[in-house]
């Protein structure tokens, strides 16, 4: 990811970077963007639910979700066995009962329908084929249930990298040179918003299903399966 193309893992070192520098303000992304779209809402409603994070990374999110909402069944998984690893480590120093597992979002290893809410922050814009990854969230699914997957697309513009920079929470004394940074290494070497649009069509998801997230850089898939 570092060299400006977005690879399918990250390697340990981007990993590491990734969960000691970017993860805490990244949970400022998941907070605002589960209130903006009502997740927040859906996991608030005292419902015994299953939720898998998909590209969980450390876990810092699901351990989160999972302190707010105990009665969540919550499950995480990355394909990165560092992360996963740290993720178990910080659910255990929390006493929180989210299960982690070593797993491809393009090959989910969890039956049709297993799922009352499947989301992913932050990692899409890393799988190499987004259709399968998508179809994989799309088919552990429940009918019913929600679907929120959300990461950059490169049609971002200044102003939403901006958003995104102040909305994370990052130092205002590096806005200038890490804004121009992340637009080169990050936004620009992601996909375009059609790219998502006709994953979602080719899915038959519900129109409207994908748009640009509220604010952000990001697209947005937000929608409940039929
Ligand atoms: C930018 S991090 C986001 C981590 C976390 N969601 C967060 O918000 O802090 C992207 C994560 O996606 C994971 N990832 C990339 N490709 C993946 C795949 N095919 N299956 C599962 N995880 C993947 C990476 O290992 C990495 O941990």
């Amino acid at each position: 990811m570092l060299s400006g193309r977005m690879v399918e893992a990250y390697s340990d070192f981007e990993a590491w970077l990734h969960d000691f520098f970017v993860a805490e303000r990244a949970l400022n992304l998941h907070r605002y963007i589960f209130q903006e779209t009502k997740l927040s809402d859906v996991f608030a409603e005292k419902k015994e639910r299953r939720v898998l994070d998909v590209g969980c990374g450390g876990g810092q999110a699901a351990i989160w979700l999972k302190g707010l909402y105990p009665h969540l069944e919550m499950t995480g998984i990355d394909l990165s066995e560092p992360q996963i690893e740290r993720a178990r480590v910080r659910a255990r120093q929390k006493g929180c009962a989210v299960q982690f597992e070593v797993a491809n979002a393009q090959a989910l290893p969890f039956p049709d329908g297993h799922f009352d809410i499947v989301y992913s922050l932050g990692s899409v814009k890393h799988w190499p084929n987004p259709l399968q990854g998508v179809s994989e969230c799309w088919r552990v699914l429940k009918p019913g249930g929600e679907l929120l997957l959300m990461d950059s697309t490169s049609d971002a513009t200044h102003e939403q990298i901006v958003s995104f920079y102040r909305i994370a929470g990052f130092p205002k004394l590096l806005e200038r040179p890490v804004v121009a940074a992340i637009t080169r290494i990050i936004f620009r070497a992601s996909r375009p918003m059609a790219v998502y649009r006709d994953v979602a069509d080719q899915l038959k998801m519900p129109p409207g299903t994908v748009g640009f997230a509220p604010e952000l850089p990001s697209f947005l898939f937000r929608t409940r399966k039929p």
